[in-house]
């Protein structure tokens, strides 16, 4: 995970920006109640706590990603805004399980919701991680993913690809609709040129 620890250091300033917009939509998506427990997965610096924070649910947040770098900058995020209900933990998502988190956070829990932006396309075995999410989810929980496809590649694709490397080429959002119910699925408005193909948000109900 070396490239991520170096990236953490200018993620944030380079890419802010670009997907703030797409972030508040992603998290009117998750519909979040009062109470509810959530888990961003490969949740990078933390770029969606603000965004959790400020549909201003009393929520319990767990951040989890492989990048040692990427965690340290959520935390200082965290620790400079006292939001002493998100939690992290270092993990590769390939491994996750209830098991896994239970060792982790010393608590059984089960979520409510599981978001992940941006995090799909660049991890391997991503079917078998979206496994392991829904494992995650409570009953009718509900699972929202951000992510780009490049439908038609282009220099911009490759250059992202290699930049986040990423594999634009993953139609995340077919596989999530097979394994979902009330699926939903519509294009954030980021231009395809800055991000190397659509992007799109994702998300449906756990299926019983
Ligand atoms: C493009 S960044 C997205 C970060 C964040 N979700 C965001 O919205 O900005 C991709 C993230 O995936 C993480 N990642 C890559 N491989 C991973 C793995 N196997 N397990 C967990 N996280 C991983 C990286 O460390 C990085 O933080």
């Amino acid at each position: 995970m070396k490239w991520y620890d170096i990236f953490s250091n200018i993620y944030d300033t380079s890419l802010e920006k670009l997907y703030f917009e797409s972030r508040k939509r992603a998290v009117e998506l998750l519909d979040l109640k009062s109470g509810q427990v959530i888990i961003d997965i490969a949740c990078g610096t933390g770029a969606n706590f603000k965004h959790i924070k400020a549909s201003d649910k009393n929520v319990k947040i767990y951040g989890t990603d492989f990048s040692e770098g990427m965690l340290k900058k959520a935390q200082t995020t965290i620790s400079k805004n006292n939001w002493n209900d998100i939690s992290l933990f270092q993990a590769d998502a390939r491994e996750l399980s209830a098991n896994l988190i239970k060792e982790k956070t010393k608590k059984d829990i089960s979520f409510d919701s599981v978001f992940c932006v941006l995090g799909l396309s660049v991890i391997p075995d991503w079917e078998q991680v979206l496994d392991k999410m829904l494992h995650l989810l409570k009953e009718n929980g509900k699972i929202v993913i951000v992510d780009v496809f490049a439908e038609k590649r282009d220099f911009n694709t490759w250059i992202v690809e290699k930049f986040a490397r990423a594999d634009l080429n993953r139609r995340i959002w077919q596989t999530l609709e097979k394994k979902t119910s009330n699926f939903h699925y519509e294009y954030l408005p980021v231009k395809e040129s800055k991000v190397g193909g659509r992007l799109f948000v994702a998300s449906g109900i756990k299926k019983c």
